[in-house]
């Protein structure tokens, strides 16, 4: 075809080799897999459970999840109608994770519900490094407690992620957003302060002075972040319990040795959040910096049409940035598994030979592939090496006739000859 048809700008393919895209690196499909074992391995040490729900989800429980005037809602969202019924590809799993919640009474399981999820998101951004289309997010979300041994818990599993892979360049912002009454009354003090300001804010600021102010917080504008220094401050506004409430988180998170810088103007991108609100940064990603974030949404059972609020905090982490904090820290990721043994095999009858042993010792559970192409020994030998086969089991006329197979040790070279009733029990060794 003179012009194959490509894939969609800020998605990728996982191949099952590494590689990079501008200098972005998109992870091969072993690492995937490695990097999900860990994160599975990891929250079954807090006994953490996955929750699996759909890619596509109503949009009404996006919309009134995260927030209406948030970005994600408000622009980025894949949603399209059909018949009645409007759908869109997921952005995050909090909102999904809650309505499952409810509509399965997981509460009646009895206790805390830590429901973890590995799986793609999809957000209609600027593609640019670190910062992608379908995206995948790995998190938990830890439902049914109101302690701030919960908000502990969760960060805790969220960096445990990291240093369990041998990251360890990061830094984790904390604030806390206050009760439901807390943010409008800082938003209304925000809004007053830079009004008279307006002239001297970008554009998209400026916009977002009419709709959502606490977004302007988030600027890497030097203008505007000189003129911020001065505004108000959410924890001025947030109210005693909430104060409480994050003393503790701070407490909590000291006693456990975790390093936390206190950010008053960490806000978070969804409008779910009460009290607790953390981002975990890596200096190594430039722009898109965020490893991961979340918080605590003691309000968002309501907002998606729970009976009463249920306490609730989790984060969520980006695989493609984590993947980004391997490369820059230099931390190599395995190759794919490796083949116990690739059928070299030279000629019809021993192609048909190759054949059927592979079918047989696959039987018994070893990992075994032989050429398709009747390529020549050289070319044969170098996709046993390709596929890093233990051993090249060699394969012609004369070892037909004698019913003995030359088994190559691919990475000492010495070879032996063994007959073909005993290449299982060779192979195993
Ligand atoms: P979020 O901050 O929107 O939070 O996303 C969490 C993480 O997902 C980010 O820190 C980033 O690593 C990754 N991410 C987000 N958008 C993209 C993108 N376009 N491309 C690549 N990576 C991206 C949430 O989604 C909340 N649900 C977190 C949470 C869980 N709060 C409570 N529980």
């Amino acid at each position: 075809m003179s012009n194959p048809i490509r894939s969609i700008t800020g998605t990728f393919d996982v191949l099952p080799d590494a590689y990079r895209v501008d200098d972005a690196l998109i992870a091969g499909s072993a690492a995937w897999r490695h990097v999900e074992a860990t994160v599975r391995d990891v929250m079954a040490r807090y006994g953490a459970e996955e929750i699996r729900t759909p890619i596509l989800e109503p949009t009404e429980l996006i919309a009134r999840g995260i927030g209406q005037l948030t970005d994600i809602v408000s622009k980025e969202m894949f949603a399209f109608e059909r018949g009645d019924t409007n759908y869109v590809l997921r952005p995050e799993l909090t909102a999904p994770v809650m309505r499952a919640y409810l509509q399965h009474r997981l509460d009646q399981r009895g206790g805390v519900q830590r429901l973890y999820y590995i799986g793609p998101c999809f957000r209609a951004e600027r593609p640019q490094r670190g910062r992608y289309r379908q995206f995948h997010q790995f998190g938990v979300e830890c439902i049914g407690a109101e302690a701030p041994q919960a908000d502990v818990e969760v960060i805790s599993m969220m960096i445990g992620v990291y240093r369990a892979l041998g990251v360890s360049d990061m830094k984790l912002r904390l604030n806390t957003l206050g009760d439901a009454e807390s943010r409008p009354r800082y938003r209304q003090a925000l809004q007053a302060f830079l009004a008279p300001h307006a002239a001297r804010l970008t554009e998209t600021s400026r916009q977002r002075l009419e709709t959502n102010p606490l977004r302007i917080l988030d600027t890497k504008d030097p203008g505007e972040r000189a003129l911020l220094a001065d505004a108000p401050k959410l924890v001025d506004f947030v109210d005693g319990a909430s104060r409480e409430h994050y003393d503790r988180v701070r407490n909590l998170l000291s006693a456990q040795g975790i390093a936390f810088e206190e950010d008053p103007f960490l806000v978070r991108g969804l409008d779910y959040y009460t009290r607790t609100s953390f981002e975990l940064e890596s200096p190594a990603l430039g722009a898109q910096s965020a490893l991961a974030g979340g918080g605590r949404y003691d309000l968002l059972a309501l907002e998606v049409g729970g009976r009463e609020a249920v306490p609730a905090v989790g984060f969520a982490a980006g695989m493609e940035r984590l993947f980004l904090a391997l490369d820059a820290a230099g931390i190599a990721m395995p190759a794919a598994e490796r083949l116990d043994a690739y059928l070299v095999a030279l000629g019809d009858e021993a192609s048909e030979w190759a054949t059927g042993t592979a079918a047989r010792l696959r039987e018994g559970g070893l990992r075994v592939a032989t050429d398709l192409l009747s390529r020549s020994m050289k070319a044969q030998m170098r996709e046993a090496n390709r596929l890093s086969a233990r051993y090249a089991v060699i394969v012609g006329s004369d070892e037909m006739a004698a019913r003995e197979a030359m088994v190559r040790d691919m990475a000492g070279a010495e070879q032996e000859r063994v007959p073909f009733d005993d290449l299982a029990l060779r192979l195993r060794a």
